[in-house]
């Protein structure tokens, strides 16, 4: 089964998995370069948050309302998400797998930190590893390069897809984004999390040509694209 993927820019995309739509760290009206994106036609039926901060959650309450989706995130994350009025949530936390209608969450480590927009505390940041019929994705979330990644091969099926900051400044880079894909045995790599703002704008040409260079893929997609992996 092939893998339908929407982005929406910086790291908000949705995949399209068991007739479900899931929908990453929602942030488009604070992203100037997504001005072209309607929030209210984006379609969500889980939304999954990494962790707090704003350039990750700054939509998700808006959606949330709208779709009715349900938000699956941090324990710390789904409760402050019900103090703003979002009832549907299903907790977890790092280490821990669940079951769902599309297919499996598990929850990994990332290294980054987590404070929700409010100040509010946003317990740890996280990435998470989707198993679905015919395939594996993993969304790493904001985080450094980490000698964790190597676990996740040993855990999870063989990787479709790994969606990877590539930015730095805040995350990893290029060169650690490409690590990582070592590590986490997947040569086909989507990009988030560059060119949002000054500090993370990022040479394309120079970072795919980076990961072809090492026989892997480096796709940048462009926001409002839709693409198949
Ligand atoms: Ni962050
Ligand atoms: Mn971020």
């Amino acid at each position: 089964m092939s893998l339908r993927l929407n982005y929406y820019g910086h790291s908000c995309f949705s995949i399209e998995i068991g007739g479900k739509t899931l929908l990453f760290d929602p942030f488009i009206t604070g992203n100037e370069l997504a001005k072209g994106i309607d929030i209210n036609s984006i379609k969500a039926d889980f939304i999954l948050i990494s962790h707090g901060h704003s350039d990750h959650t700054g939509d998700a309450v808006a959606i949330a309302k709208r779709t009715k989706a349900m938000v699956i995130s941090s324990y710390e994350i789904v409760v402050w998400m019900k103090g703003q009025g979002v009832e549907n949530g299903h907790p977890m936390n790092t280490g821990g797998r669940f079951g769902f209608d599309f297919g499996t969450v598990k929850c990994v480590n990332a290294i980054h930190s987590s404070t929700m927009p409010d100040g509010s505390y946003g317990a740890n940041p996280m990435g998470f590893v989707i198993e679905y019929s015919g395939g594996a994705v993993y969304y790493s979330g904001d985080t450094a390069l980490t000698m964790d990644m190597k676990l996740i091969p040993l855990m999870c099926p063989k990787l479709t897809l790994a969606v990877l900051p590539i930015g730095d400044n805040f995350t990893m880079g290029v060169s650690d984004a490409m690590i990582a894909s070592d590590f986490v045995e997947c040569n086909n790599i989507l990009g988030v999390h560059y060119d949002t703002f000054g500090w993370i704008k990022m040479d394309h040409a120079k970072a795919q040509k980076a990961f072809a260079d090492k026989g892997k893929t480096l796709h940048l997609m462009a926001i409002g694209e839709t693409k198949e992996f």
